[in-house]
């Protein structure tokens, strides 16, 4: 599989080596060549620029900040349908830097921009440094609406040592969201976020 790989920062550089390592076909594109070149040849994998990302991968990740969302769509064509018919995993989290107050549901806005694109909200709960990690026992909540982007996305998840989870149509995004509005919140004001959740032992 050919996944196509938006954004050069650290979720990029997590899951596109990740994925590089499972076998898969991995091309890179940025807002900046230089540093879409330099990742792809630490991965042995290929630079373009993110309009060749989205036309020549069968699956794409986005993975930038989230103001530069639409930037990036832009760049890559989304708006003229360069994504119609693929996967489009969002792993973008629309939050300030430790506040974690949600500004909108991302993933909704992603795929009213992306035209025709199979949205699926992944891989947004994690530390990106958790896939070049210990993934046993981690879970991935995903929300679609496409079956068979979902099924895509699952095998996606589990060349990472991760375990997918389909949480609900793409409308339950936004729920997955606020989740990571609070887990950011909360560590980044020193707690453990699991802490403060049920866990299986408190159920009863
Ligand atoms: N870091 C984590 O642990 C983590 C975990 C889960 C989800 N997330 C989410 O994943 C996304 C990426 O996070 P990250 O940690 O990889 O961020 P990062 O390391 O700061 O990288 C940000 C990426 O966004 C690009 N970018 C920013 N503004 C842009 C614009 N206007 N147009 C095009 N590209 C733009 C940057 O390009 P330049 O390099 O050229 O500036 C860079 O490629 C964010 O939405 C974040 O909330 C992060």
């Amino acid at each position: 599989m050919r996944i196509g790989i938006l954004g050069t920062g650290m979720v990029a550089t997590a899951l596109g080596s990740a994925w590089a390592r499972a076998g898969h076909e991995v091309v890179v594109g940025g807002r900046s060549p230089e540093k879409a070149r330099a990742l792809a040849a630490e991965w042995g994998a290929r630079a373009a620029t993110p309009r060749e990302v989205a036309v020549e991968s069968d699956a794409v990740l986005l993975a930038v900040l989230w103001d530069g969302v639409d930037d990036m769509l832009r760049l890559a064509g989304a708006a003229e349908g360069t994504l119609s018919g693929k996967p489009l995993m969002d792993a973008t989290n629309a939050v300030d830097h430790g506040i974690g107050v949600l500004h909108r549901a991302n993933a909704e806005h992603v795929a009213e921009t992306a035209i025709g694109a199979q949205v699926v909200k992944a891989f947004h709960l994690y530390p990106a440094e958790q896939w070049n990690g210990d993934t046993s026992g981690v879970v991935v909540p995903l929300s679609g609406d496409d079956e068979g982007a979902l099924a895509v996305v699952s095998g996606l998840v589990r060349d990472t040592g991760a375990e997918p989870w389909h949480f609900g149509k793409l409308d339950s995004a936004r729920q997955l969201e606020e989740v990571a509005g609070f887990v950011i919140r909360l560590f980044f004001a020193g707690a453990d976020p699991r802490a403060a959740i049920p866990g299986r032992s408190r159920r009863g």
